[in-house]
């Protein structure tokens, strides 16, 4: 069955540890690249909306740190590993490379 769903979001030349702040339509999606996997979540903080993409990795929790005010959220799942837990999970979006691109599924809006 072919899947048309996906959207190409540009070349997958991230490096190690990178973090890619993408306009996709309305949205703000990070692009992250850590232990040799991509992964996407929404780029804007559910806390108060700063953008992850200027943050950075937390390597023992694999997380992307808000650079406001330090939470972290679990890359691949987006879920909020930071305690206390004041505020929600990020929404993760599938991601996968596909010919050296970057191939982004986003949910409908
Ligand atoms: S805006 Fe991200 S932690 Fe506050």
């Amino acid at each position: 069955m072919v899947d048309d769903n996906w959207i190409d979001v540009g070349p997958a030349d991230l490096t190690a540890g990178e973090l890619r702040g993408l306009e996709i339509g309305e949205r703000l999606v990070l692009l992250a690249c850590h232990n040799d996997q991509v992964s996407a979540m929404d780029d804007s903080c559910n806390h108060a909306g700063c953008l992850l993409s200027g943050g950075w990795i937390d390597e023992r929790k694999s997380a992307v740190v808000c650079p406001c005010h330090e939470y972290a959220f679990e890359l691949g799942s987006g879920r909020n590993v930071t305690f206390p837990r004041l505020c929600a999970d990020q929404q993760a979006f599938r991601v996968r490379v596909e010919s050296g691109r970057v191939m982004l599924r986003l949910p409908e809006t």
